[in-house]
């Protein structure tokens, strides 16, 4: 049994200033095999970034893989030269790499940076859980698969402020799926060893890539011993494609309180949570309703085999707990009225190909805008879709305002960045464009559907 890991945390070079290298190293993953994973530092998940509202921060990505990189925090709210966009790459010092080698041949779109780039983080944001990972034009969901992926955990004194649990009660919990050889190497359909070449991205793609196995922080299912007491679980799905609807067995609830934005304006309970791939659940689980001693494990009611296991923790001991939930948690800002409505469908054209998946009607073309939104305002997008597509918009926070007419799922509180559009549906949300000016992506996030061109650009004017 492995216990469940805690990401290091990254410790600043200087104050606001962090470097972080992009490296293979060999793990182990599966007991007795060894794993050669692409980590942030060389670890899987990278280091957690535990940063301040306010508090600019620079983040230096070395890269020494032999591949191109593009780093992007999710959930940030940043100027675009620093948002990881697909084309903006960082190539490792004395590497070479053609960006018409690929299917994307305007040079005009493509910005090299020899071994380093850094990342600007202004952070003008609410306390929540973010997360980085890859955003390689083409190539994010095999380079995600490998190990490119991170928490950073916003904190802001509104939520310090709250009695929640804290410190070694708080836990970041990344949860992915991933197949293995038998020598325990990464098994993903297609994977080139030179990743310079696309991927023959066909039917067998169509779902996205999935793996048997459910990895939480790194680690085949993992247990942690708790106390007798509240923990707040920040749950990310990090899978490329998997979705999960987790539940608590011998029984017991989830009390969310913040989601992919940050808290929550009161508490909601949950029986189960989906959680489709991108998406933040920040939920309080009481461990003191189980008698010392029970397993606790938490299942995923949608896998089968090892893919319905997720993880478990072992109640150990009574302790103290002064936390508490309160039943307010944050104010609820007002939001200005819409001040237009666009619609933005999802569908798989034609018959397989590399960019059959769109955006209405449209691959992805970098520097070709679906919309110019402006600063300070609101609109409303209506997200419609003939599949499954968790939909994420980068740089502006939405709430979801109706499923199909109705209103939205319990699930959908707060302000989110990604939003499950389940098949045929209509997911009306209220986007909020308060951040930068410049470019910013919007794409589904199952990973395979993004690098099949299922995203598309929009202009913060
Ligand atoms: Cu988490 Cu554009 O992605
Ligand atoms: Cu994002
Ligand atoms: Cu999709």
């Amino acid at each position: 049994a492995v216990p469940l890991p805690i990401p290091k945390t990254a410790v600043p070079v200087r104050p606001g200033h962090y470097e972080v290298v992009q490296r293979a190293a060999k793990v182990e993953i599966i007991p007795g095999t060894t794993t050669e994973i692409w980590g942030y530092d060389g670890i899987f998940p990278g280091p957690t970034f535990e940063l301040r509202r306010g508090g600019r921060t620079v983040i230096r990505v070395r890269n020494e893989l032999p591949v191109p990189t593009s780093t992007h925090l999710h959930g940030g709210v940043n100027p675009p030269d620093s948002d990881g966009y697909p084309t903006d790459l960082v190539v490792a010092e004395g590497r070479a790499f053609h960006p018409a080698h690929s299917d994307h041949h305007d040079l005009s779109q493509w910005t090299l940076h020899q071994g380093a780039k850094d990342y600007v983080y202004p952070l003008e944001q609410r306390a929540a859980t973010l997360w980085y990972h890859d955003h390689r034009m083409d190539f994010t969901a095999p380079q995600v698969w490998r190990g490119l992926a991170g928490f950073v955990l916003v904190r802001d004194d509104e939520d310090d402020a709250l009695p929640l649990p804290k410190g070694g009660r708080d836990l970041p919990v990344m949860i992915c799926d991933r197949a293995f050889e038998e020598d325990g190497s990464f098994r993903y359909p297609a994977l080139d060893p030179s990743l310079l070449v696309r991927p023959g991205v066909e039917e067998d793609f169509m779902e996205g890539v999935e793996g048997d196995v459910i990895l939480v922080n790194g680690a085949p299912w993992p247990f942690l011993d708790v106390d007798a007491a509240r923990y707040r679980l920040r749950l990310l799905n990090a899978s490329n494609a998997r979705r999960y609807r987790l539940r608590l067995t011998p029984g017991g609830r989830f009390v969310q309180v913040g989601s992919d934005q940050g808290l929550l304006a009161a508490p909601v309970v949950h029986d189960a949570i989906t959680v489709a791939p991108g998406e933040r659940f920040d939920v309080i689980v009481d461990f003191s309703a189980y008698p010392i001693g029970t397993e606790v494990t938490m299942v995923n009611a949608l896998g089968v085999g090892g893919a319905g296991d997720v993880m478990r923790f072992r109640v150990r001991r009574r302790a103290a707990d002064d936390s508490a939930i309160p039943r307010r948690l944050s104010s609820v800002e007002p939001v200005a009225a819409a001040v237009a409505t666009r619609a933005f469908d999802f569908r798989r054209t034609g018959q397989g190909g590399a960019d059959s998946w769109t955006i209405n009607g449209q691959p992805f073309r970098p520097g070709h805008p679906l919309a110019r939104p402006r600063l300070g305002t609101t609109e409303v997008w209506r997200l419609t879709s003939d599949f499954h597509h968790p939909v994420h918009v980068h740089l502006a926070a939405f709430q979801v305002l109706s499923r199909n007419g109705r209103p939205p799922a319990p699930t959908d509180a707060g302000w989110k960045d990604t939003v499950d559009v389940r098949p045929y549906e209509v997911v009306d949300v209220l986007v909020r464009f308060a951040g930068y000016r410049g470019r910013y992506l919007m794409h589904c996030h199952n990973l395979e559907h993004e690098d099949m061109a299922m995203m598309a650009e929009f202009e913060l004017i």
